[in-house]
């Protein structure tokens, strides 16, 4: 398929009608869609669908740079170029390719990114949605050049919520923070799952690479896996942030919650022929009435 702008997507289906659909403009995941056709992506209704911005919502690849701590524009190049189909790539192993439907992207640096960010690298994208709508993305960027270099990265996935102040995240609980509000200074999260009243934006480092995030509301429960990427960011700009935005809507974001997967306390830094491999996994799951929650 391609968009109005003449910029092609590519659209993942199970068999049991799970569903997703990938833009060539920055690798993005545009929607995630369970068998029971509902959207688990947030994408605002002022989203604007033309390079070069990314898109508000869906998973933007932040790549080379996460956030503003370097000398690249906010969250690196890689969201706001057009990606190429990766025909010749071959399987990441031989089970993978049997249950999955998929797509195999590929970014290389431009002339002009290599004025930016002088570094030659690949960065092979693969995205499937397995037989039960699971989600995974997986992230490989090979060092092509002849020096070291380092990176930081995320996975900006934008859920879409019923209610930010229904939800919870398990799993990052007693942890140390980064508190992109308070200039990164550190603090240590409390014992308790955490909830939503006022703007978040913080850098959970050394997370579990399994993480839930819970929607009372909805019933449902996303459940987060991550490999090769130690933190995990959460991001809510509330009510007077969401007025800045021009690609958001002033009330939405209660309709959605930003939990990322990320490499981004340190940097990760590749030798000449090096590759560095980060995977996220997205699955939906119905809560169960008598969880106890
Ligand atoms: C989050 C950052 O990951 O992304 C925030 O922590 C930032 O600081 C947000 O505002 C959105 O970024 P952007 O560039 O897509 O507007």
């Amino acid at each position: 398929v391609r968009d109005w702008n003449g910029v092609e997507q590519v659209v993942l289906r199970s068999p049991r009608g799970a569903y997703a659909r990938v833009s060539l403009h920055g690798g993005q995941v545009l929607s995630w869609r369970n068998d029971r056709g509902e959207e688990l992506l947030f994408t605002s209704s002022k989203a604007i669908f033309k390079p070069p911005k990314a898109m508000r919502g869906g998973i933007p690849i932040c790549f080379p740079q996460f956030g503003n701590s370097g000398t690249l524009e906010q969250h690196g190049f890689a969201r706001n170029r057009i990606w190429a189909i990766d025909e010749g790539h071959p399987p990441l192993n031989q089970n993978d390719n049997s249950s999955k439907a998929s797509v195999d992207l590929i970014l290389k640096p431009s002339e002009d990114d290599l004025k930016y960010w002088p570094h030659c690298f690949e960065f092979r994208l693969r995205i499937s949605l397995s037989m039960d709508g699971d989600l995974s993305l997986v992230s490989r960027v090979r060092n092509v050049n002849g020096k070291p270099f380092s990176f930081s990265f995320g996975y900006h996935t934008y859920l879409s919520v019923s209610d930010i102040s229904e939800v919870r995240i398990e799993g990052l609980e007693t942890l140390d923070y980064l508190d992109n509000l308070s200039q990164r200074e550190r603090f240590t999260e409390q014992g308790d799952a955490i909830t939503f009243e006022s703007e978040v934006d913080r850098a959970y480092v050394g997370s579990p690479n399994v993480i839930a995030v819970l929607d009372h509301e909805k019933k449902r429960t996303f459940v987060i896996r991550k490999e090769g990427l130690p933190d995990i960011v959460v991001w809510n700009p509330w009510e007077k942030k969401s007025k800045t935005m021009v690609d958001f809507g002033d009330e939405e974001y209660k309709q959605m919650l930003c939990v990322d997967a990320a490499a981004t306390e340190r940097p990760i830094t590749l030798k000449p022929g090096e590759e560095w491999t980060g995977k996220l996994e997205l699955s939906e799951v119905p809560s169960t009435n008598c969880s106890g929650h």
